[in-house]
């Protein structure tokens, strides 16, 4: 096999770790691994959370419920699909155009996107504009063969889990083939753990915590049962 395939049937959801401790070298390898995953529009609608300091870690633990993973790990990531930040993204990634020399043509295209995208994202006040953007689209997709973009802040959210999950596994991909394990998680407090880290009930929602550290020697991992492939699998 190759390295990247080795990482990826490697990869179990590690219950135990033993205390080690993450170098920078690495904790900014695994990030940066996460954030090179293809996210919709490119417009990487998320955050992490590295809780690493002892204090910090321990309550986050707690909040995962004490589950043995989050306490023994030698550090916890969050990761929160971010709304929040989408035009901040759009400005970031055209004031990137204009400084690595992008032809006018291909920057006011994508200005144009940006702004279409703005516009179709916009839920507006009580969700009033998801109604009237679902009824004309429900209306032209009667004789047009179309997709429906992203509708209420319900719908956004699903839409940026999408891109927050391909990064979170990228994150596990990058560690497993930095000789760390991981465990992701979705058994924690989330009002808890968002009042916790300040985030905003209106633009965040925690994807998933990912306990990141070494496997403990004590610990055998248990038999990986899959469904068979012509189960989950339709060739057509
Ligand atoms: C979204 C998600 C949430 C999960 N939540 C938890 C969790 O809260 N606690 C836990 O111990 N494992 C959790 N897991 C790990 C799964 O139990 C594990 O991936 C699954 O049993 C398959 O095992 P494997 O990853 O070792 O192949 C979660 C996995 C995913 C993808």
């Amino acid at each position: 096999m190759n390295e990247p395939l080795d990482a990826i049937f490697g990869r179990r959801a590690v219950e135990v770790f033993d205390p080690v401790e993450i170098s920078e070298g690495v904790r900014e390898h695994i990030l940066n691994a996460a954030r090179r995953a293809p996210s919709s529009f490119n417009s990487q609608p998320y955050k992490f959370y590295w809780v690493q300091s002892a204090a910090r870690k321990a309550a986050v633990a707690k909040l995962c419920m004490g589950q043995k993973p989050a306490e023994t790990a030698s550090a916890l990531v969050v990761a929160v699909a971010d709304l929040g930040s989408l035009s901040a993204t759009a400005q970031g990634q055209l004031e990137w155009m204009r400084r690595s020399n992008f032809s006018e043509e291909k920057i006011r295209d994508y200005e144009q996107k940006a702004k279409i995208g703005r516009i179709l994202f916009m839920p507006g006040p009580f969700g009033m504009f998801a109604a009237f953007k679902r009824a004309v689209f429900r209306l032209l997709n009667l004789w047009k063969v179309m997709g429906m973009p992203p509708l209420s802040r319900q719908d956004l959210f699903k839409w940026a889990t999408k891109s927050t999950s391909l990064a979170c596994q990228n994150l596990m991909i990058a560690a497993e083939a930095l000789g760390m394990n991981t465990c992701p998680m979705e058994g924690f407090d989330g009002r808890r753990l968002s009042q916790f880290l300040g985030l905003s009930g209106r633009h965040h929602e925690i994807v998933m915590v990912i306990a990141i550290g070494k496997k403990s020697r004590a610990y055998n991992d248990p038999p990986q049962w899959r469904r068979p492939l012509d189960a989950t699998v339709t060739v057509l």
